[in-house]
């Protein structure tokens, strides 16, 4: 069966009660639970992990190219702004990746507006709350069919 990682960055573990008018009601949890619903219909292999530590989520990509994940979808929050090192591990690996972003961060303040990790994933969803990542999940089933 195909796998596939969703892997949080800083502070998505608060969503549900972080700038709800920004980041919406729904908790990770609620989140993770919709997209394992969809990859479950869809017969995949989903799996979850949020940190708050650059190096944990660099450790992740990193174990994702070693341990035979078809696809990540990342949500790497303010790292996404500035993090060379999960730049450089996203690179560094085969298995293709998605950028999601709950907000619209071009439409945020301007340090929002560039990600380090775009140049190296295969696109970026953002704007669209929890249906970013569904959006993106949808996009992953098309490709592993
Ligand atoms: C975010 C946007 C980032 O700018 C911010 O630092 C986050 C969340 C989003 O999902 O909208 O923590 O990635």
């Amino acid at each position: 069966m195909k796998k596939i990682l969703v892997l949080h960055g800083p502070n998505l573990n608060l969503l549900g009660r972080r700038e709800p008018q920004i980041y919406g009601s729904q908790t990770l949890v609620d989140i993770n639970g919709l997209l394992l619903e969809r990859a479950q219909q869809a017969g995949l292999i989903i799996d979850f992990k949020q940190s708050n530590h650059e190096g944990v989520l660099v450790d992740a990509v990193q174990a994702a190219g070693e341990e035979g994940y078809n696809f990540i979808i990342i949500n790497a929050a303010a790292f996404t702004h500035y993090s060379i090192a999960l730049r450089d591990a996203l690179a560094a690996i085969e298995v293709p990746a998605i950028e999601v972003h709950l907000s619209n961060i071009h439409k945020r303040e301007e340090f929002r507006h560039h990600s380090v990790i775009a140049p190296v994933v295969m696109g970026q969803i953002c704007g669209f709350g929890a249906d970013s990542y569904m959006a993106a999940l949808e996009v992953v089933i098309r490709k592993l069919k």
